[in-house]
Parts: structure tokens; sequence; C-alpha cells
């Protein structure tokens, strides 16, 4: 069975009775056993729970009865009206550790206070046994992410970066709900580009078999010029057909020669995932060729594929103009590329959910090649079965000027001047600090990467990904702002209160008991307990930013916390470090889903 290793870590901790899945769908699932009591002549009613608004009300609330109302009006005597549904829902919740108290208010809102024990409960259970414990559960259980995917010899730009970084999350977090993902490098490792490409290399290193890689410099140098000669020279351009020809044949030479080319991309994208922690496996256009044929054959005997100008097209509804599957020199194409991964993706692969990150501008190649997909019936009809694929798109990354970024010649940035530039202006805040003075050089190294490349991210993860965002070093490096160095430095400080103490954790964590008793405790307990709710929030419409927004009012609810409440040498010492801890953990949490590597001290 393809699922077995999932279902096993779920059966392991249901054998610690630890009770799996974000607090949200717990108590949704204490509101579902009510529905089914309370209007059992209503099948299959999904409970809709959600926090409330406004704290006086309670922390939970369940919004069935008005919707219930009206589909039992008149029919059902023991209601008058949807307030009395609540009452009804209220009535019938099962017993249960997890609440303290409910009430119904006007049109039949079903308020839930939770049982502060429980919430004292669910953390003690999470620092003894980890965070995965809290993890929602995902009907999902096989997804691929499609993010990254920089093109061979092209430049791997900021555009790049943002579906590095965006992508990088939403995998993380489907691996925090236990999901497998296949976390793809969809790399533009093939076409007609590469004609010209080999030519050139052909021409400018006769020796190319012998010479190192590195020998031929910068390839996106090589590219410019290699273009100059196909615009230029239409002998070259010839040769450079004629070289597209053999390569697809197979010819070795020119395998060999592509190779190398692939090769000297694959060692500048590399540095920048090494540089970010970001791993991803590699599965080019390139892969995917050998696939087209039979693809487009089954789509043919399917009678989707049409004949228009001499091309191979594919119409789709909501479009004006068809699909272009096979170009007119009987070429192939994106299009043709995608749909056999994505025919791969499903038959070989066993995907569920098909994410793919890239910028908005591509929306409408996505959403014809989903529509072309959904024609030749690989994937259902009502969009809320799997398989299931999604386009996430984002905006553009601008510069301080309003305008695409660039550099000041106008230039593509290059990403490694870009990581480099954050990790030495951090580097200098830290010297500003006098952290030279007291840490190693590699102390220093390490931190430096910490907040700058963690700044980079968070800037980016922050914002609603379909927005554009302005790069901005001077605000993403501000200690004091909705940043990353903010929260790393108050997740060192939450570190630095617990070494201060002198108190073994560890021991405090199987010895000591945590109590919530002033309301400020409450309120970041409470907060922390909803971890999983935002991860699963986050994942439903795969926005990042749901979990920043978490984070950053986790950290202000701690500092609301530790501002009224003592701790060191206090009477309650013992639970409010143990607070601090599970506020530490779920920061680090936070941080590892938003790729951000924490820091202990600063
Ligand atoms: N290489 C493309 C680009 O740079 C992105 C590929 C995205 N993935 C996909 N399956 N089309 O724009």
């Amino acid at each position: 069975c393809l699922f077995q290793s999932s279902h096993q870590s779920v059966r392991m901790m249901a054998a610690l009775d630890v009770q799996v899945g974000s607090v949200r769908q717990q108590v949704a699932k204490l509101v579902k056993e009510s529905l089914n009591a309370t209007v059992p002549e209503v099948a299959d009613v999904e409970p809709l729970v959600s926090a409330c608004n406004n704290a006086k009300n309670g922390d939970y609330q369940c919004n069935n009865a008005m919707g219930i109302w009206a589909k039992i009006k008149g029919k059902d005597a023991r209601f008058k009206n949807p307030n009395a549904i609540g009452q009804e829902l209220a009535r019938n919740l099962p017993e249960s550790a997890v609440v303290e108290s409910t009430s119904v208010a006007g049109p039949g809102f079903l308020n839930v206070v939770l049982s502060t024990l429980w919430i004292e409960q669910k953390i003690h259970q999470m620092l003894k046994h980890g965070v995965s414990c809290w993890a929602p559960v995902l009907t999902v259980e096989r997804a691929v992410v499609d993010f990254s995917s920089p093109n061979i010899a092209k430049e791997m730009h900021v555009g790049h970066l943002r579906s590095t970084i965006i992508g990088d999350s939403i995998a993380s977090m489907l691996e925090y709900c236990n999901v497998t993902v296949l976390r793809r490098n969809h790399v533009g490792d093939w076409g007609t580009q590469f004609g010209m490409l080999i030519e050139y290399l052909f021409e400018e290193f006769p020796n190319w078999e012998e010479i190192q890689e590195q020998a031929i410099g910068d390839l996106q140098v090589f590219y410019k010029k290699a273009k100059a000669k196909f615009d230029a020279d239409p002998e070259f351009k010839k040769r450079s057909q004629k070289a597209v020809v053999s390569l697809q044949g197979g010819e070795e030479k020119y395998v060999l020669a592509w190779r190398q080319i692939c090769n000297i991309s694959r060692r500048e994208f590399n540095v920048v995932y090494e540089r970010l922690h970001v791993t991803l496996e590699e599965k080019g256009e390139s892969f995917y060729h050998p696939y087209i044929a039979g693809v487009l054959k089954e789509l043919e005997e399917k009678n989707l594929i049409e004949e228009s100008e001499g091309a191979r097209v594919i119409t789709v509804p909501g479009h004006t103009i068809p699909l272009l599957v096979v170009k007119g020199d009987g070429g192939f194409n994106y299009a043709s590329t995608d749909l056999s991964a994505l025919w791969y993706r499903l038959n070989e692969e066993a995907a569920q959910w098909i994410i793919y990150v890239t910028d908005v501008g591509q929306s409408q190649h996505f959403d014809m090649f989903f529509k072309a997909a959904k024609r030749a019936g690989w994937l259902p009809e009502d969009e809320s079965k799997y398989p299931k694929v999604k386009h996430v798109g984002f905006g553009l990354v601008l510069g301080t000027d309003g305008k695409r970024f660039r550099t000041r010649s106008s230039e593509v940035v290059r990403l490694v001047d870009l990581l480099d530039e954050a990790k030495s202006r951090s580097k200098q805040g830290l010297v500003d600090r006098g952290r030279e003075g007291e840490w190693t050089p590699e102390e220093l190294e390490d931190a430096s990467e910490a907040l700058g490349y963690g700044a980079i991210k968070y800037a980016d993860l922050k914002n609603n990904r379909t927005t554009n965002y302005t790069f901005n070093f001077d605000q993403m490096l501000d200690i004091r702002g909705n940043t990353a160095v903010y929260l790393l430095y108050a997740h060192a400080r939450i570190c630095s209160i617990i070494r201060k103490s002198g108190k073994d954790i560890e021991e405090l964590k199987q010895t000591g008991t945590l109590k919530l008793s002033h309301p400020s405790e409450r309120q970041l307990g409470l907060q922390l307990v909803r971890f999983g709710e935002f991860v699963e929030d986050a994942l439903t419409d795969l926005l990042p930013n749901t979990l920043c927004e978490y984070l950053y009012s986790l950290s202000g609810m701690f500092t609301e916390f530790y501002t009224i409440c003592k701790v060191i040498n206090s009477e309650e010492e013992t639970s409010r470090l143990l607070l601090c801890e599970a506020t530490a953990t779920i920061m680090r949490e936070c941080f590892k889903l938003l790729g951000i590597t924490p820091l202990y001290r600063l």
C-alpha cells in the first residue's frame, strides 16, 4: 500500500493517547455528533466551526443553526426559530473534556468556551511528545509541489526566488500534516534554444568535451552571445535548427553537449538552494519528453485534438484561443510538456493534489491546460474531488521605485548578490551590537545568514502572495516591524529567559505542571493550541501569509504576557517557564514551516 507510512504514524500517535488533529477539528467532531443527534433528518451537514471574533463570546463558535433552519423551517415542530436549533445543538453536544461551557446567541450561534485544564494538558502533551501531535488531519496523502523551476541558461530571477520561497513553505506545511510531498523542480531544460546553445558551444569551444564546465563561464553571457549570433548569421541559425533535430533524435554528441550546458546551470541553481536550505528534486521538462507522443495519442483518440492553421490544438471552454499542443513545425511546447507531466504525476506518481507555484502571469496557461485535462477525463468535473490541481500564482517583485525590481543598470538582479547583501547587512548589524567580540567567527556567520535569508523569506511570505511586493532591505531588516529579524530576536529572548532561570527545562517538562492562571496566560495558551488550525487555513487557501500572521500575533501575545507576568523567581516560575518553552517551540515550528533558521541567542 502506497500510503502505509502516513497511516502508521497516525496510529502510533493514537497509541500514545495523544489526540490527533487541530483544536478546531476536535470541536467540529463534537458538533458533528450533536448535529446527528439534533437533526438526524438532515443528512451530511458539515459542522461550521470557527474561532470567535470576539473573545468575550467564547473561544469557538458553531454557525450551523441558520443553515439548518433554512432547510427544516416549518417541517420540524420542535423548532420555532434558529435560536431553538442552537439551543438544542448546545444540549446535544457530547460530554467532553474539551469544553468548559457553551452559550447560544442571537439567531442560534453556539459559542464554546474551551476548558482551560484541557488547554493546559494539550500544551503539556505537545511539550512531551513534540509538535507533530498538533498537526491537522488532511484528506490528501500524496501531493506534488512544482516550484522554483528556473530555466537553463537563462537567469534565475526574483520571480523564481518567490516561487522557491513560497513553494518550499507550502511543501513544508503539507509535510507537517503527514502528507507525502514530491518537491519538483520543473526546470526548463528543453526547447529550441538548445540548438543554438549547442552549436555555439561547438564553435567557441572546439575542445568542449575536455574542458571543465567552469571554462564556459557565465551561461547568461553565453546565452546572449549565442542569441546574437543566431539573429545575425543565417547560416548559424540553420545549423542551430538542425542541432535541435539531432538533439531530439538522441544523437550522442548533441545529448552530451546539452548535458554539459545543463550541468553549468544546475550548479548555479544549487548554490541558491543550498544557501536557502531548500530541498527539491529536479525532474525537468526533458524528463517528460518521452511521454509526450503517448499522451498526445491518448488525447487524439479521445477526439480532443484539432487542426488549426497547421498546428494542433485543443479547444477549452471559456477561452477564445485554443491550447496549442503541437506547433506548426511539429515541435512540442510548454503545454505539451505540462500535459505529459500532469499525466505522469497522476498515473506514475499517484499524486492526489498537484500544486504549481509560478507568477500570476502564467494563470492563463494553467487554466487552459487544466481544462484540457478535465476534457480528457483526467480530472473530475467536481473540483472538490481528488485528484486536484491548483495554480498558486504570485505577484511581481518591485523595487523601491515601484517598478520591476532591477539593478541600477537595469539588469536582472542576480540572486546570489541579493543573498550576499542581506547577509552582509545583517552581519554589520550584529557587529554594531558588539557581537564580533563575543561570538566565534562561525557563530557570527551563521547568525548573519539566518537573519539575512530569514528576512528575505519572511518579507516575501508575509504578503498575500497574489499581490506585488516591494523588495526593501531597510524594511525587511528592521528589528522593530513585522520582520523575521524582530521575530528571531523575540524567540532568542524567550530562550534567554529560560537560560537565565538556571532550570533544566527538559526536566521541568517531565516533573512540572503548567497552569494558565492569568488572562494573558490563557490568551497565549489558546493561541498556542490553535497552531494546527492556522496551518490548516494556510493550506486551504495555499496562503503562507496566514501562518506569518499567526506567528506575529503569537509573538505579540507573548510580549503581553511577559510584560504583565513575572516569570523568574515568581511563585508560578515552573509553570511560566513551561509556557515560555511552549511558545519558543511553536515559534520554531513556524520558522521551520517558513524556511527560517531559528536563533537561540542574539
Ligand atoms: N520554467 C517556468 C518559468 O520559468 C516555470 C515552470 C513551472 N512549472 C510548470 N509545470 N509549468 O516560468
